[in-house]
């Protein structure tokens, strides 16, 4: 069977490492990812962290606000030790640190970055990311991607080259106004909706996430979408081995 569909890491291979540190994104390159998936916020002194929750409770050993941090203070924090003992000592990554180990490892994937604005919309960071990617080279394909249509509309003024796609869970009217107004290119989608609504878009400009059990596996790569955003890309890699017919 003929598929292209991508598998882009969630926060790295977060079902196997501590979500959203360069062990995840490494592992997820090792296993076949050909994207990663990430987010990113503003600490007080307005680093770039990469972190999923806006506070630092769930995944590290501290707790609080990132926007009431500054990055010396976050780098002080344990991302693993929550996931695993065997994980103890794994830092917060900033965005540079991301971007420098995907260029030494000569990354030419995705590289999809969330700017997660949705419920603390930082001032600035939409300017200050495309500052720095303006600033330096890089091998992959970077994706911006938001909840926020704010963001994603602020980012398209600044550059209207710029690559970028719309998530929702359930707000499919607002992206397709986007879409429409063309500041965005493609959608990501909470998979469980996307199969209530197969008829949305082309599969062509589909990347849903959440892609973990099998079955989804399957339903995303029958349909040839354009890539899935999974916890898992070691197994999702396997799956669409076996239904490309053994070919990887
Ligand atoms: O990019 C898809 C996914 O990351 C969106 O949900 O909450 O994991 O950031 P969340
Ligand atoms: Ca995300």
């Amino acid at each position: 069977m003929q598929i292209d569909t991508k598998i882009i890491a969630h926060r790295g291979s977060r079902g196997t490492r501590p979500e959203n540190t360069l062990i995840a994104f490494k592992t997820a390159i090792d296993e076949g990812a050909e994207g990663i998936e990430t987010d990113v916020h503003f600490s007080a002194d307005h680093q770039f962290i990469i972190m999923h929750d806006e506070t630092v409770d769930r995944t590290t050993n501290g707790s609080g606000l990132i926007e009431t941090k500054t990055l010396a203070e976050i780098k002080q924090l344990d991302a693993g030790v929550k996931f695993s003992e065997e994980f103890t000592g794994t830092r917060v990554p900033t965005l540079q640190e991301v971007v420098a180990m995907l260029t030494k490892m000569h990354f030419t994937g995705i590289f999809n970055l969330e700017l997660k604005t949705n419920k603390i919309h930082y001032p600035g960071l939409e300017r200050a990311v495309y500052e720095y990617f303006s600033s330096i080279k890089y091998p992959f394909q970077l994706i911006y991607s938001s909840f926020n249509g704010k963001s994603l509309a602020i980012l398209n003024q600044i550059d209207p080259q710029a690559y970028e796609a719309r998530l929702f869970k359930t707000a499919a009217k607002q992206a397709k106004t986007l879409k429409r107004s063309k500041v965005v290119e493609d959608f990501h989608p909470d998979i469980r909706w996307i199969k209530r609504h197969p008829f949305y878009a082309p599969a062509k400009h589909l990347r849903p996430w959440v892609v973990n059990s099998t079955e989804d596996m399957q339903y995303c790569f029958e349909r040839n979408m354009a890539a899935i955003i999974t916890d898992y890309p070691g197994k999702a890699v396997q799956v669409r081995q076996e239904m490309r017919g053994g070919l990887i």
